[in-house]
């Protein structure tokens, strides 16, 4: 089953209990949480307290997605303050195999994140051992980018993979998606679709997950 996963980056971080509520009334199962540290990416969003505080109010799967130069020292920090599942961007870990080993050890999922510009190819040698790949779709740093489709052919890329090596890491997408264009993700392969300004920025949100929801389920069933 496809989730939708709420970008809490859109939300409204002085009502975050409430909007994270309404996401629960409208049955997601997971949140995702980007973390920017004004370096890697030129924006700075959130820390381990605001993690720690979500932690308290809700049970969903929190996703935490680190846009960060040093995610080696963080990552525990976020798994400590009650991250379930932590990505780490590829361009940023000289030692991805024991970044996500690390991870590992400390209790969450281990995710692995590309750029845009980074090819899938330069995951070949932790496919086997990541839980989740995330592909952006956007460059990363802000809410409400366009979404860019040759992050397609780099899902189809990786389902491939999965399917001829019997590989169990789920795909994530990360940006840009939307009511609009979830159908395509999906039939690419994505089994996690993040989504920040087309859920929180639409009229009522409940109603705007409820039908990516739908979307997503019409297009796994014309999957190929
Ligand atoms: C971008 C973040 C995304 C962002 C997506 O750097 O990683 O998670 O919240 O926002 P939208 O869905 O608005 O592109
Ligand atoms: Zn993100």
């Amino acid at each position: 089953m496809v989730e939708i996963l709420p970008s809490i980056l859109s939300a409204d971080f002085a009502r975050l209990g409430e909007d994270i509520a309404r996401m629960e009334r409208a049955g997601v199962s997971m949140l995702h949480v980007d973390v920017m540290d004004g370096h890697f990416v030129p924006n700075l969003t959130l820390g381990p307290p605001v993690v720690k505080s979500i932690r308290k109010v809700t049970k969903l799967t929190l996703d935490v997605h680190l846009m960060i130069t040093d995610p080696d020292r963080y990552a525990p920090v976020f798994i400590e303050a009650g991250a379930d599942q932590v990505s780490v961007h590829q361009e940023t870990c000289p030692h991805l195999d024991r970044t996500l080993r690390m991870i590992q050890s400390e209790g969450a999922l281990a995710g692995v994140v590309i750029n845009p510009s980074t090819p899938v190819a330069t995951l070949d040698e932790v496919l086997d051992l990541a839980d989740y790949v995330l592909v952006m779709s956007v460059n990363p740093g802000f809410g409400g980018q366009q979404f860019l489709p040759n992050s397609l052919r780099k899902v189809q890329a990786l389902a491939e993979r999965r399917e001829r090596n019997k590989g169990s890491f789920r795909i994530e997408m990360d940006g840009g998606l939307g009511p609009d264009n979830i159908a395509g993700a999906v039939r690419a392969g994505c089994d996690w679709v993040v989504a920040g300004s087309s859920i929180f920025g639409s009229e009522d949100p409940e109603t705007t997950v409820k039908r990516m929801q739908q979307l997503a389920r019409e297009a796994t069933a014309i999957r190929v």
